[in-house]
Order: structure tokens, then sequence, then C-alpha cells
């Protein structure tokens, strides 16, 4: 078994690339990110995102690089870009030839990021010995991002976890990737081990920013737009990204915005959501053959917003199509008033437990949320 002790000594022999640092400050508009979701950050939700602004870059799903012949013109067709945000592309692989060489595709084919994927905990994956299995190779992960290095002349990026089962070694990865020539680190700050439970722990994020030279990227559990900004001044990070939280509201990205610009952030009511659930089902029939399946996704997520003991999503999950599940959103959204719906930038029902990097266990506390308030 590889222990910390023994990735932290490996990754530290690693010497640093010549110039390795090229930014120290966030490179893009907006200091945020629409993460990258398997079977959710497909190019029309990409679009719905980037088009309500407050966006700084959107990134596409994993696409994955293995051992058999590329097929540049998949790869090719992966590079679909919103008007006016930033795409960044990630790809998932260990074979670092392969991986330059998919590189150099979607870098060539107008992909302003190619992203690795470091982080992927799903037992199929790291039994490849890809995704989170990665950050137990430092030599490896040093060997595939530097030959993508020499392939991509814009932005590259790694999208790390805490760690495999240990989370002290994070700080000798994270300084593998910067020694590889990584413009940016992104940080999901929990273990592979953990999955999805507990809270993400931004007290790693702070760790990693005050090791680093390059900009880093938090994400994890940052449910309320106030949060984006509460995770910039707790931790320092340069830009923060958002999965889930921007699935569950999609007004998030502008409400950050907004509360950065000292501007009103809106609060929305539950007319808004169903006019947003409405047009989603249109965009969707309109370019997939089953968009029951993606609605019933959004469902999950937004349901959360709803202090109903989950009425709405359980009742919205067993409906057989599209026409359903807006009547039944008709019925039990359209009403609501925004006082009613956990969809403010403050977190006004508190559904949801956002990360802190004031606390030990990583979950905030309602002190910090008062002040973030
Ligand atoms: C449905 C789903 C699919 C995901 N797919 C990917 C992926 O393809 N690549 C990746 O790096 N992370 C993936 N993730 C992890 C997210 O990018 C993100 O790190 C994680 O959800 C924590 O952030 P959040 O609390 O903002 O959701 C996925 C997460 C979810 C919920």
């Amino acid at each position: 078994m590889t222990t910390a002790g023994d990735i932290e000594a490996r990754a530290a022999r690693i010497p640093a690339r010549e110039a390795s640092v090229r930014f120290d400050a966030w490179p893009f508009v907006h200091p945020t990110m629409l993460a990258p979701m398997e079977g959710v950050t497909h190019p029309m939700f990409r679009a719905l995102v980037a088009e309500r602004g407050g966006v700084g870059v959107v990134c596409t799903e994993f696409v994955r690089v293995s051992r058999a012949p590329l097929s540049v013109a998949a790869l090719e067709r992966e590079v679909i870009k919103a008007p006016g945000v930033p795409l960044s592309v990630q790809v998932m692989g260990n074979e670092a030839e392969k991986m330059a060489e998919a590189a150099g595709v979607v870098a060539a084919a107008g992909a302003d990021v190619v992203d690795v994927n470091l982080g992927c905990p799903m037992p199929r994956v790291v039994r490849k010995g890809v995704g989170a299995a990665m950050l137990k190779d430092p030599e490896l992960l040093y060997d595939v991002l530097s030959q993508m290095r020499a392939r991509v002349p814009g932005m590259l990026s790694a999208k790390i976890r805490a760690g495999f089962d240990d989370k002290s070694s994070v700080v000798a990865i994270a300084e593998v990737v910067e020694k590889a020539g990584a413009d940016f680190i992104v940080v999901h700050p929990r273990r592979r081990a953990d999955f999805y439970r507990g809270v993400a722990d931004w007290r790693i994020v702070r760790v990693l920013k005050e090791a680093l030279r390059i900009p880093v990227v938090g994400n994890g559990d940052v449910w309320y737009a106030a949060d984006v900004l509460r995770m910039q001044r707790e931790t320092g990070c340069d830009a923060v990204m958002l999965g889930r939280p921007a699935l569950r509201n999609p007004w998030i990205f502008e409400q950050a915005r907004d509360l950065a610009r000292g501007e009103e952030p809106r609060d929305p009511s539950g007319e808004e959501l169903l006019s947003f659930l409405v047009d989603v089902r249109r965009r969707y029939e309109e370019t997939y053959a089953r968009s029951v399946g993606k609605m019933k996704e959004l469902v999950r997520y937004v349901g959360r917003t709803l202090n109903d003991d989950r009425a709405f999503m359980t009742e919205a999950l067993r409906a057989p199509t599209t026409d359903e599940i807006l009547a039944i959103a008709e019925r039990h959204i359209a009403h609501l008033p925004s006082d009613a719906l956990d969809l403010d930038a403050f977190g006004k029902l508190r559904l949801e437990r956002s990360g802190s990097a004031l606390v030990d266990d990583g979950g905030v506390s309602d002190r910090e949320r008062a002040s973030a308030a």
C-alpha cells in the first residue's frame, strides 16, 4: 500500500519545469467556474448557464482517453462553446502520449482550457488507474501533465481531490501539478475515500493557496452565492467552482456577481422557478431524444430549494412525461413567494450545509453563516 509519506517523498524529488508558472492571478473575467459534471454539463446546460451571466468558465464532463486509437473527430465534437464564455474541456486518462495528443486536438479545436481529471472516485475509474487513482502516483502525474503542457499553447489545469485515502499528501501532489507547468489547479477538498460524504474541507483550499504560486480554485459545498465570497475570504482562493449548487439554483452565478459588485442579488419567486423549468424543458426537447430523464436530474436538485419534505421531488420523479413534471411543478411551485424558497443569495432557509475553512469538520457554523450574510 502507498502511504502519504511515500507519496510526499516521491513528489519532493520531482524537479520543476523551467518557467512552470505563467499566471499568478486569475486570468478570466469572473472568478467562478461551472464544474465538470458527467451527464449534466452537456452543451445545452453550459449554454443555459453562460446566458444567465456571472460565470467565468464552463467545463465539459470528462472525456475518457484510453489506450485505444484516438478519434480526433469525437474529441473535436466535445469543443462546443457557449458565446462569450471560455470553455474548459476535461480529459481523463493515464497514458501520457495519448493524453498529450488529445490535449493538442481539443486545444486546436478551440478549448480555452484543457483540464485533467484527477478526482473521479468511481470504482470503475480508479480500478483502471485513472481519475483519483493518479493522486497516488506523482511521477506518472508529472509525466502526463508535462507532456500535455508541451502540446497545449493555451491554459492547462488539473482538478484534484484532497487525496486518495489520506489528506496529508495534498500539498505535495499540488506542487507536482505546479511543477509540471499547469496554469491553475482546482481542488475539491474531499478524499477519494469520502466520495460525497461529509462536508468539503475548505481548510485544504487555504493550505494550497498558501503553498502554491499558480491560481487556486476552490470547489465543494458552496451552496449559496454568499458562500462564493466567503470561500474567497476564508481561503484566499482565486476563483470558486460550483457543481451541484448550480443545478440547484440556476441564479447562483449572477447572484455571486451581483454581491461582488455590491448590487442587490435576485431572490427568485416560485413563478420564476417555474418559468425556468418551462424554458429548460423546451430546450431539452429541441435537443435530446430522452428529455424526461434529463428533466428529472434537474428536479432532484431544484427540488432541494423547497421546504416541503421532498413532496414536489417525490411526485415529479414518478411522472412519466415532461408535461406531467411541469404540471406537478405548477401545483407545487408556481404560487410560492420567494420567502418560501431557499433560492436567495444567503440561504435564508438554510436547507444546505456549506463548507468552511474556519471550523474543524469543514462544515459551516451558524456564526460564520451569519457573518457571511
Ligand atoms: C453528477 C456529477 C457528475 C460529476 N462528473 C464529474 C466529471 O466528469 N469530472 C470531474 O472532475 N468531476 C465531476 N464531478 C464532481 C464535481 O465537478 C465537483 O467536484 C463536486 O460535485 C463537488 O462540487 P459541488 O459541491 O459544487 O457539487 C461530478 C459531480 C456530480 C454531482
